[in-house]
């Protein structure tokens, strides 16, 4: 059975259970400060286990698109060199909210490995949770007996804390657990070591291959467990091991999972794939780590230099120097792979079919400028490695390691190469030096939820007020240094939180007669947190919530025209224009989007006049909550990647045939209040980004003021003339002629200056030795003299201290047989320039030197006078 078929099936298998189907999740998570990454397909469900949300449907399966490369589960420094862990992966699951739960999971997790896809029977052993004193936690007693109905009592094995309890992160819903292993190895080592004993071994051939989740409690920021309202089952299956298991493989890799990616990587090095352990493990890497990065592209993460966009950098470069060492690509090379990707995952997830061109190209331009990084960073260990040192020093990796993202293996192995060691322990000492100034720098205590009054949710109330009368929920304390503030959540409050590229509100709370200044709001799954540089004296009291309603007001005229542009965008510069990345504030509109080429004045005044048009038909606002993802695409919205099954969006739409797009933010109720849009910038923001700034309102109006004015301001100058374009054109053209006479003059004094000289040349030690020192009209002048004399004057040493428009300048140049015998132009500038407070340089036969004590040009031009004497 291919791949294809295996997930098919699943799928089916449990829609014929009542299931309903739904799509994975973005790998990449948005608005939770606990989660990068999708670690687990129940991470989408996470609302519906603690009891807040109610599911649509009580059971459902899908396929999830997972990262398990930061946090809790992170398994990045073992994948490439073991044969069965994954950056990204994909789980297939099956999950009950609060319907089903042990005696259907176990029963159909069997029915399906065993009846369906035929997997024997006797090679699977099931994990159960043996309980933790600690926690006050049972034997899962119940799970046992499930089991045994379809396992002898011996292959129903106990399992601790760690392996059979599982938890999302530090804190959320959780509960015991219970696997299916199997044992894959061939009957003659069955026959020697039992598979038993390699359950949860690290095993390559004894492997866990579905784990059934019973959640039944949520993990508090204090640790302690909370017994949620209702029972779930979670499971997550490993697609690509139950791959391999069906498909009789010995690797994950050996499946037709990872086959065409594997071999045209090796087909490409010139290698066989199988053969020789160091370049099958540089294949494996590449071959798994390009699902990760084309993954998390698509989903909308571009690799940066923080947070989430960092880890993927980070995967990319270990691929790319796998790679570059083992493979000797050294070359771009991984964004040649999209075409497989494309291929094995057309239907299942459509993101990366429609996103092709721009993810290669933005893997293509992170690998170009690695390969320059590791060019750089080579060519200073080739100085190093050429010496006679016997070691590179442990700060000398650091440097290499921090500036040219050289990873120590790395180093290490060139080192090798020529002989050297690398001092291993002084590498660590400096990066925990490095991370102990990190730590201290970003150090921020964040105290626990003080609760005021009950409540875990807040209701938003700003799109139609922007003062509301509430309660206080909640507070806590947040140090950093010797700062600290504080963050409330409210019942419900007309604050904006930052989402979507619109900043956070800022305003003030009034509790009684008190007020605190918001200074931020930020969400936090489904709290609205209010951030505040001092607590009131009683959080009691009714709440006042007052939003800075000007600045509001500002942040939506660039938010609704944030809309107009990316529509206009569209029209004039094709569909492939799809959103990148926005921000958006009471200032500016920052907008980023997918397009290659930088935009022509025409193509930007086009999307201007667009825009503006659309304003001054004063369209309204057409605001649609709770729509259903699949009406909202129905509607033609763009941008519905980034949605989570179960969604209600928000839809907001200026004129339906012009800009319907899904959003949370706040909007002007007409266009025409945005007044004109006038953009301030185009430029690249990353490869294949390109990014506008643009201003709206009071600010372009500012903009275009400020214009007038220097126009004014000219016209003033020039003395009001008739037409400003033509005197400022005439200005240009005799300010060109002028200097050109200029230049012929200062030419025609340096070659009477090279006369006059060439005839002072001094015989000293066999060198003509030539002296000056005076005013010259300009460096280039200098120069030319300088080489003029040389071409003409045989053993020539000329020292010049010039006097340019009140600056000193010095010059040095030597003959190039008197360089061949040792002398060194740059040596002399050195000496000479120390008198005038200088410094300069250039070749051995030729260096200049500027400096700021021009009344100590005599004394430069003694020093090099002694030192050509001296040689
Ligand atoms: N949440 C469990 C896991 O990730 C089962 O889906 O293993």
């Amino acid at each position: 059975m291919d791949s294809k078929s295996i997930r098919k099936k699943f799928l089916t298998f449990f829609e014929s259970k009542s299931h309903k189907i739904v799509p994975s999740a973005p790998i990449v998570v948005q608005n939770d400060p606990t989660l990068m990454f999708t670690n687990a397909g129940m991470n989408q469900f996470k609302d519906y286990f603690l009891g807040n949300k109610v599911a649509e449907s009580k059971r459902v399966s899908d396929t999830q698109k997972c990262l398990r490369v930061s946090g809790k589960h992170n398994d990045l420094e073992e994948v490439g060199i073991d044969t069965y862990h994954h950056t990204m992966f994909e789980m297939l699951g099956n999950w009950s909210f609060g319907d089903y739960f042990k005696q259907e999971a176990i029963d159909w997790a069997w029915e399906l490995l065993t009846k369906e896809f035929k997997l024997p029977e006797d090679r699977f052993y099931a994990t159960i949770f043996e309980g933790d004193s600690s926690e006050n936690l049972d034997q899962d007693t119940e799970a046992k007996k499930i089991w045994m109905q379809y396992l002898p009592e011996d292959r129903v094995l106990n399992g601790n804390k760690k392996d059979n309890f599982w938890e999302m992160g530090d804190t959320g819903p959780c509960g015991p657990c219970s696997e299916l292993h199997i044992d894959l190895r061939p009957q003659s080592e069955v026959d020697k070591v039992p598979g038993k004993d390699l359950v949860n071994q690290d095993h390559p051939q004894v492997v866990e291959v579905w784990n059934l989740v019973f959640i039944q409690y949520n993990r508090l920021s204090n640790g302690s467990l909370e017994n949620l309202p209702e029972k779930h089952v979670d499971t997550g299956m490993g697609f690509e091991r139950l791959a391999m298991a069906i498909q009789g493989k010995q690797s994950n890799y050996d499946s037709d999972v990872f086959q065409p990616l594997i071999q045209w990587v090796a087909k490409k090095a010139g290698v066989d794939y199988g053969k020789d352990e160091k370049t099958d493990i540089a294949i494996r890497v590449i071959s798994d780590h390009i699902r990760a990065i084309a993954f998390t592209i698509a989903d909308g993460q571009l690799p940066s230099n923080n947070k989430a966009g960092y880890v993927i950098r980070r995967i990319l470069r270990r691929a790319v120097r796998y790679g570059y060492t083992f493979l000797n690509f050294k070359g771009p090379f991984l964004y040649q792979l999209l075409d497989i990707l494309v291929d094995q995952f057309e239907g299942v997830f459509p993101e990366l079919t429609s996103q092709k061109d721009f993810i290669a190209k933005v893997i293509r331009e992170e690998e170009l400028s690695f390969l320059r990084t590791l060019d750089n960073g080579l060519k200073k260990l080739d100085t190093i490695t050429s010496g006679k040192a016997k070691v590179i020093e442990g700060s000398t990796a650091f440097e290499l390691y921090d500036t040219y993202g050289f990873p120590l293996d790395l180093t290490a192995l060139i080192a090798r190469e020529n002989g050297m060691e690398v001092d291993e322990s002084g590498f660590q000492k400096e990066m925990e030096v490095q991370k102990n100034r990190s730590k201290s720098a970003g150090k921020q205590t964040t105290g626990d939820w003080m609760m005021v009054h009950e409540g875990d949710e807040t209701v938003f109330v700003g799109y139609a007020e922007t003062q509301a009368t509430t309660k206080a929920l909640r507070y806590r304390e947040v140090k950093q240094k010797d700062k600290t503030q504080y963050q409330i959540v409210l019942e419900s409050t007309p604050f904006y939180a930052e989402s979507g590229g619109q900043v956070g509100d800022t305003g003030y709370l009034q509790f009684g007669e008190e007020k605190v200044e918001v200074i931020d709001t930020k969400k936090e799954n489904d709290l609205i947190v209010h951030f505040v540089k001092k607590l009131p004296s009683s959080l009691e009291s009714d709440v006042r919530a007052v939003v800075n309603e000007s600045k509001r007001r500002l942040t939506e005229n660039n938010h609704s025209a944030t809309h107009l542009l990316h529509a206009a965008l569209r029209q004039v510069l094709g569909d492939h224009v799809q959103q990148k990345g926005s921000l958006v504030n009471d200032k500016i509109l920052r907008f980023d989007f997918s397009h290659f080429a930088k935009m022509t004045d025409e193509e930007i005044a086009e999307v201007e006049r667009i825009v503006n048009q659309k304003i001054r038909e004063n369209i309204a606002l057409d605001e649609k909550k709770n729509v259903p993802i699949d009406e909202a695409q129905r509607m033609g919205a763009m941008a519905l990647f980034g949605e989570k099954y179960g969604d209600f969006v928000r839809v907001i739409t200026f004129d339906s045939d012009y800009s319907v797009e899904l959003c949370g933010g706040t909007h002007v109720l007409r266009t025409g209040n945005i007044g004109l849009f006038k953009i301030v910038s185009e430029g690249s923001s990353a490869a294949g980004v390109r990014r506008i700034e643009a201003v709206t309102s009071v600010a372009a109006e500012k903009y275009y003021q400020q214009k007038l004015e220097l126009i004014s301001e000219l016209e003033e100058m020039l003395k009001h003339p008739k037409d400003l374009k033509k005197t400022i054109e005439n200005l240009v053209k005799e300010n060109l002629a002028n200097q050109k006479k200029i230049d012929e003059m200062n030419s025609q004094q340096a070659g009477q200056i090279k006369n006059q000289l060439k005839n002072e040349a001094k015989e000293v030690n066999g060198k003509k030795l030539i002296l000056y020192k005076g005013e010259f009209p300009s460096a280039d002048a200098m120069k030319q003299v300088a080489f003029d004399l040389k071409r003409e004057v045989d053993n020539l040493v000329l020292l010049i201290a010039a006097n340019i428009d009140g600056k000193p300048m010095l010059t040095v140049m030597l003959a190039d047989e008197l360089v061949k015998n040792g002398m060194n132009a740059n040596e002399i500038i050195r000496k000479m320039a120390s008198a005038i407070k200088g410094g300069g340089g250039g070749q051995p036969f030729y260096a200049t030197a500027g400096g700021k004590d021009i009344s100590g040009l005599d004394e430069a031009l003694k020093l090099g006078k002694e030192m050509v004497e001296a040689s």
